[in-house]
């Protein structure tokens, strides 16, 4: 059976680290969808769309990553696109407790859906959408936290030119 992953994440906005972990899964899995969720947080930055073509744009090099946006539950998506993985990146400690809940519900969903999880780099592990937001909204460098695109829109909406 060809096996099809799927990346799902709220990418607002994709981070040095998701991209790590897109380029490394990519090696392991022969067709990999990134998937933007719509309506998970309330008052994100980007728009799905805006998040979708970031992305696009980001990883444009890489000729087996799909991405696409979904809605609703992860689980109905995957049957819908037929795929048996989901990936997920761990950064720290922090972040096991709701992987595991979410991996475990999500198996309990459709019990043949398999979460792989795959470390961080150590370089990013410290990296997050939400604190790389926050560095640029008080004006702090994060050049090479972000793709060059999403450097460059983050300016636009923070509200500086682009140089
Ligand atoms: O990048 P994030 O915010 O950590 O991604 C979380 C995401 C989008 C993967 C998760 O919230 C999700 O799968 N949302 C879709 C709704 C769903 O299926 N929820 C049940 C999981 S327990």
């Amino acid at each position: 059976m060809d096996t099809l992953a799927i990346y799902p994440g709220s990418f607002d906005p994709v981070t040095c680290g998701h991209m790590d972990l897109v380029h490394r899964a990519a090696r392991i899995f022969p067709h990999l969808v990134v998937a933007v969720a719509v309506n998970v947080r309330k008052h994100p930055m980007f728009t799905p769309e805006e998040r979708v073509d970031m992305l696009r744009e980001a990883l444009k090099s890489v000729p087996q990553v799909e991405v696409d946006s979904f809605s609703g539950l992860l689980v109905d998506y995957a049957r819908q696109r037929k795929a048996n993985v989901v990936v997920r990146g761990l950064r720290a400690l922090s972040d096991f407790e709701n992987e595991f809940q979410m991996a475990h519900m999500n198996r309990r969903l459709a019990p043949k859906l398999e979460t792989f999880f795959m470390m961080t780099g150590q370089e990013h592990f410290y990296v997050s959408s939400q604190t790389v937001k926050e560095v640029a909204h008080f004006d702090g460098d994060i050049s090479g936290l972000v793709p060059e695109i999403v450097l460059q829109r983050m300016r636009v909406k923070n509200g500086k030119s682009i140089t």
